[in-house]
Order: C-alpha cells, then sequence, then structure tokens
C-alpha cells in the first residue's frame, strides 16, 4: 500500500491507499527511487552492488508511520492518576488534586536537559518498533521560559541522534501555571512577549499549539497567543474541543491553523467551518480510551464534512499510555467507525499533511524518503492488537527495527 499522490485526502479520498500488487520499492542514499511492479523494475533499475534487500514476501510493505502529535519528552510518570482513574476518578478530580499536567510539570522542571532526553529516548524507541518515523513532539510540561526552551533543545537533540525525524512544537499554553492563576494576563504576556520570541530567536520551534478549553485557554486567548506565534514564523495549531464544545476548533478555522486536536465535541457547523479553512482534523482515541471519555471524536461526520483526518497516538504521562500508531488506527476503526484504508491514511499521508512534512514523508513516492514498515501479511493484521505483526521498520532506507 503506496499511500501515493495527492495530499490531503478528504472525503471519499481519504480510503484511496493505492495498492501496487506484487510491487517493489527501491531507494538510494534514503530516498525512494522506484516503487511499481517487481518486472518494470527490472527492466528498468540496476540494483547498486552490495545493495539492502528486504524480502516482503507475504508481507506487506506502508509508509512509515506518522505521529503528529505527541508529548513524548517529559519527566516522572503519572501511573498513580492511571490507577485513580481505573477506580472511578475523573479527569476533573485528579487535575483539582494536585494530578494531571502541573504535577508533570513540576517534575520536568526539576529534570535536567540530559534526564529529559533519555527518558524521551526510550519511549522514541518504543514507537519506532511500533512503526513511527515521523513524529511532532510538543513542549508545555515547563510554563516558564528556561524550562519550555530546555524540553525544546532535549528535542532538538534527540532529532539528531536517534532515527525518528522530530518535528517540533512550542507548546507554551498548555495549562496557566499555578504561580499564574490569580494572575492569568501576567503569563499570557510571559507568552507573546518573552517565551515566543526566545523560542523564534533559539530556531527551537516551528509550531506553536495552545490548550483551547474550558478553564485552560479560551478561543480569545488562543487566538491571540497562535497569532503572536505566527508573526515570529510559528505556524499554528490547536487542541480543541477535547472536554466540550469550547471554540478551540472555530479558532482554528479564523486563523488558518494546519490542524485542530481531538476534537470529541466538534459541531457540524464547526467541522463545515474546518473544511473551508483546510484545517486538517487530528483525532487521538487513544486519549479518549485512556481518560476513560466513554465518548470519541465524530471521525464519520468529519469525513462526510470534507476535513482531512489524521491519526495520532497523543503520547504523554496522563491519557497517552500508548506509543503504537496500529492501536490507534485500531481505535480509529472500532471506535470511531473509520474503515481500515480511511485510517492508514490518516496514519501516514494526511498524518505527515498535518505536521508539513507530506512532500518528505506518508507515503511510498519516488522523491520521498524510503521510511517504510514491512508488516507480515496484510494491513488487517496490524489491527490484531498484541499479535507481533510488524517484521521491520525501515528509516531513511536503513534497517532501524526487526521482530
Ligand atoms: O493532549 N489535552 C491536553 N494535553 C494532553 C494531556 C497532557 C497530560 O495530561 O499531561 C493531551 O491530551
Ligand atoms: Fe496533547
Amino acid at each position: 500500500m503506496t499511500c501515493a499522490g495527492p495530499s490531503p485526502r478528504r472525503g471519499a479520498a481519504q480510503a484511496v491507499v493505492t495498492p501496487v500488487a506484487g510491487g517493489l520499492v527501491a531507494s538510494r542514499e534514503g530516498r525512494i527511487v522506484f516503487v511499481g511492479p517487481v518486472p518494470a523494475f527490472e527492466s528498468g533499475v540496476q540494483a547498486a552492488p552490495g545493495a539492502v534487500v528486504l524480502d516482503a514476501a507475504r508481507g506487506t510493505v506502508i509508509p512509515g508511520f506518522v505521529d503528529p502529535h505527541t508529548h513524548v519528552v517529559y519527566a516522572g510518570d503519572r501511573r498513580e492518576e492511571l490507577r485513580r482513574r481505573l477506580a472511578g476518578a475523573s479527569y476533573a478530580e485528579i487535575a483539582s488534586t494536585g494530578g494531571g499536567i502541573v504535577s508533570t510539570v513540576r517534575e520536568t522542571r526539576e529534570a535536567s536537559e540530559d534526564a529529559l532526553v533519555e527518558s524521551a529516548r526510550r519511549r522514541l524507541a518504543e514507537m519506532l518498533r511500533c512503526g513511527t518515523t515521523t513524529a511532532e513532539a510538543k513542549s508545555g510540561y515547563g510554563l516558564e521560559t528556561e524550562a519550555e526552551l530546555k524540553m525544546l533543545r532535549a528535542i532538538r537533540r534527540l532529532a539528531a541522534d536517534q532515527p525518528i525525524d522530530l518535528v517540533p512544537t512550542f507548546l507554551g499554553a498548555h495549562e496557566i501555571p499555578v504561580e499564574f492563576r490569580e494572575r492569568r494576563q501576567a503569563y499570557l504576556d510571559l507568552l507573546v512577549d518573552e517565551m515566543i520570541p526566545a523560542v523564534v530567536a533559539g530556531g527551537l520551534a516551528e509550531w506553536c499549539d495552545v490548550f483551547c478549553e474550558t478553564g485552560v485557554y479560551t478561543p480569545e486567548e488562543s487566538r491571540l497567543i497562535l497569532e503572536a506565534g505566527a508573526r515570529g514564523g510559528l505556524r499554528p495549531r490547536i487542541h480543541a474541543d477535547e472536554l466540550a464544545a469550547s471554540g478551540g476548533s472555530d479558532v482554528a478555522s479564523a486563523v488558518g491553523a494546519r490542524s485542530a486536536d481531538h476534537l470529541l465535541f466538534v459541531t457540524p457547523e464547526s467541522a463545515n467551518r474546518m473544511a473551508a479553512s483546510g484545517v486538517v482534523a487530528t483525532l487521538l482515541p487513544a486519549a479518549a480510551f485512556y481518560l476513560k471519555f466513554g465518548r470519541f471524536a465524530p471521525a464519520r461526520m468529519l469525513i462526510e464534512r470534507g476535513v482531512a483526518v489524521a491519526l495520532a497516538t497523543d503520547l504523554n504521562p496522563g491519557g497517552g499510555f500508548t506509543p503504537s500508531m496500529p492501536f490507534v488506527m485500531t481505535l480509529a476503526c472500532f471506535a470511531m467507525g473509520m474503515t481500515l484504508e480511511e485510517a492508514l491514511v490518516g496514519a501516514t499521508l494526511n498524518a505527515a499533511y498535518a505536521i508539513g512534512r507530506d512532500t518528505e514523508v506518508g507515503s511510498l513516492e519516488p522523491g520521498k524518503l524510503m521510511d517504510a514498515v514491512v508488516v507480515d501479511g496484510e494491513v488487517v493484521d496490524l489491527i490484531r492488537v498484541g499479535a507481533p505483526a510488524i517484521r521491520h521498520v525501515v528509516k531513511r532506507g536503513r534497517v532501524v527495527a526487526s521482530a
């Protein structure tokens, strides 16, 4: 399944996976030079002496997964919260007793940059084994200038010294820090006047994100922050309509964000505005699953209204418990009513588009990076949760993980 063709894929095109039966993919110096049937290759292309040959017999080659929403860099863990949630505690109850994002902020502020790099490196290695070859990574557990920069520097170091390509996002507006709760305007000023300029000056992020939600950032505040980021060249994306229809997706449409993420409560009217503005819906069903929200984003409604759907893990210490895009695809199919083909496009080409990497990755096409997953069997084997369906993971033409 090459997923080759124009991006993003919306509406009926969300299901177009462009199969090549009996196909072969060839690459040179990490970039794809040929995709097509074996006889065409044999008549037109010469394998270099000593070229690595991977036999995908009885298997299926698909593009490497792109995970366009992760909080992979953080310190500590919140397993205790998970246990409380399993015993019935709600998201709000956990947050009101010092849990949630603010508890990870405490630990992340105290952690060294080296410690952040090493803990995230282990998580990235898990993601790689699950087939992820490109991922977005956010700051957002520092919530003070130096700690936010520390997170982004950790992401930059990891981008340089492990196989997964990382796309950095500044998420200083992930929460209102506890010490600013009584004077939130002062934190907004800090974000706009100090943090964003420092991130821009350091060239440390491509994207600016905001957690727009009741009790966190209002739509008006979100818009001001995203516009300030955009003035510095940080492209907008947003956490939207996760806990209520709180206006985040409309902010995305108004500022021309590339992606609005979560969207459990997005309305049909807001979906129409997203479609008109070309905002991608990045859906994170594993977060809804592990947070026990009892509902999922309306993927079918979004697809029917012409919104391109991408999928992501939302890897984070709270509800982001899985590194696995195949598990996210499983939930997309069984909890959000997507077809397997729609889920595959959501986890590859549309995910690449959601982070501005669709000219580089997301499909198997000449010119793109040789990033691929060799599935043991068919694509459907990926959603047999727990079965070891991934035979090889290839990044830039090199085998980086094998069963
Ligand atoms: O995408 N919604 C806000 N942020 C994360 C949760 C982060 C956390 O709980 O630490 C999310 O789900
Ligand atoms: Fe998130």
